[in-house]
């Protein structure tokens, strides 16, 4: 047999470890940690600030550097004005997901110390995108209602200001602890498909823009971040409580996949879940909304009895976010102005990984055959 024949292909790459990591560690067992740090004693605890902070400087700041740090993103809270006319003119049918993907690539033409790829520079450049990507998502969302974005308080945070900038007005601090707590759980998580899609970029030298261009291309799927869009439209179709059963048991009939179900390295519980529906219920409580609150609960127990699957993060940040008064479209937008973060630290750990990430593939194709002129065919 020829060493094509023999090659052996990993469907979906499922359990290769592409490269090393120091950035996250997804625990099959249903842990997951930044930096060495179990998320479970993060988050509400520290600042997505701190977070963001630990994953591009691989440590937590003290106080001085935390205060700096968060200046320097509230500072970073802008766009060329070339940029916002840009972003006013996009047509209002186009997914915001797509803007971003626009105005991220974009970016890159301002970035005025381009040719600069020292660690430094690709350090700011770094801090620059976790600042000017929800600066986008926030200018694109009051474009679309016809609403300028407020200018940065300096005497709001990093994540208060995104919310301020989102929503026209200063958030109530139980919001702000909501935007923390959402921003911390989306922040980094392995070799996902969008981390792995900006390492591939990265790996070829290519610059920090290109590399999260092709992140939120391929975050944008609804197997990936996408699939927190479609969990909305789901739990809509579905109505009432008393139709969930019949509702689930018809997509698995259909061999439909649950959106916001199921995960590719999970064997257990998504780790974040646990957090994501404790903000549900405090929520759904405040909202007087418990009904979609059990309804939620009783999905989840349908899914898990009838395909021993869990909810992945998607499910209950949809709902989160839908109660903060996020539109759906703005759903996987909000997943990326956490996931900047991740990537960016990514990026910067494959350009010191120095080497091209480039698999070999398995041939099945034909061999020989004749070629045949135009003219004869
Ligand atoms: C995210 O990778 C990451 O870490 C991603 C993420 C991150 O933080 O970056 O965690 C964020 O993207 C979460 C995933 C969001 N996507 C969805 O919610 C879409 C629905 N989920 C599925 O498409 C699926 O679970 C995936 C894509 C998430 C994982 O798919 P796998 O690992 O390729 O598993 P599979 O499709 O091969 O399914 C294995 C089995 C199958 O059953 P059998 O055919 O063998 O009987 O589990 C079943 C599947 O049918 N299954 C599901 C299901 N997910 C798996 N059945 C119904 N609904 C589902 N959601």
């Amino acid at each position: 047999m020829n060493e094509e024949s023999d090659r052996k292909v990993v469907r979906g790459l499922k359990d290769v470890a592409a490269a090393e990591t120091r950035i996250s560690y997804v625990d099959p067992k249903g842990y997951l940690y930044y930096l060495g740090y179990n998320i479970d004693d993060l988050v509400g605890r520290v600042t997505y600030t701190e977070v963001a902070y630990l994953l591009i400087h691989k440590r937590l700041p003290n106080r001085q550097e935390l205060d700096e740090f968060c200046t320097d993103l509230v500072s970073e809270m802008k766009l060329p004005n070339a940029m916002v006319r840009c972003i006013w003119d996009t047509p209002g049918h186009v997914h915001p997901m797509d803007v971003l993907r626009t105005e991220v690539s974009r970016l890159g033409e301002y970035d005025v110390e381009k040719n600069d790829l020292s660690e430094a520079a690709n350090l700011r450049r770094a801090t620059r995108l976790i600042a000017q990507v929800p600066t986008i998502v926030a200018t694109l969302h009051r474009s679309r209602i016809g609403q300028p974005v407020p200018v940065p308080r300096k005497d709001f945070g990093f994540a208060e200001n995104f919310l301020y900038m989102f929503k026209g007005h200063p958030p109530k601090e139980d919001e702000a602890d909501v935007l923390h707590r959402l921003l911390i759980l989306h922040a980094d998580h392995g070799f996902n498909a969008s981390t792995f899609a900006a390492r591939v970029t990265a790996s070829t030298n290519a610059d920090m823009y290109s590399a999260v261009t092709t992140a939120i291309g391929t975050l944008r799927g609804p197997l990936h971040g996408g699939a927190s869009e479609k969990v909305m439209d789901m739990l809509n179709d579905i109505g009432l409580e008393k139709y969930v059963d019949e509702y689930i048991q018809g997509l698995l009939d259909e061999k439909m996949k649950i959106m916001g179900f199921g995960h590719r390295v999970y064997m257990a519980e998504d780790p974040r879940t646990k957090h994501l529906r404790g903000i549900v219920e405090n929520l759904c409580h405040h909202k007087r909304t418990l009904d979609l609150y059990n309804k939620c609960i009783k999905i989840e127990g349908i899914v898990h009895e009838r395909k021993n699957i869990y909810p992945n993060l998607d499910f209950y940040a949809a709902v989160a976010m839908d109660a903060m008064g996020v539109p759906k479209e703005f759903f996987t937008p909000f997943f990326t102005s956490s996931r900047i973060a991740g990537w960016v630290a990514h990026t910067i750990e494959q350009y010191e990984d120095a080497v091209l990430l480039r698999p070999s593939s398995k041939y099945v194709g034909e061999f020989g055959r004749t070629f045949v002129p135009i003219e004869e065919r």
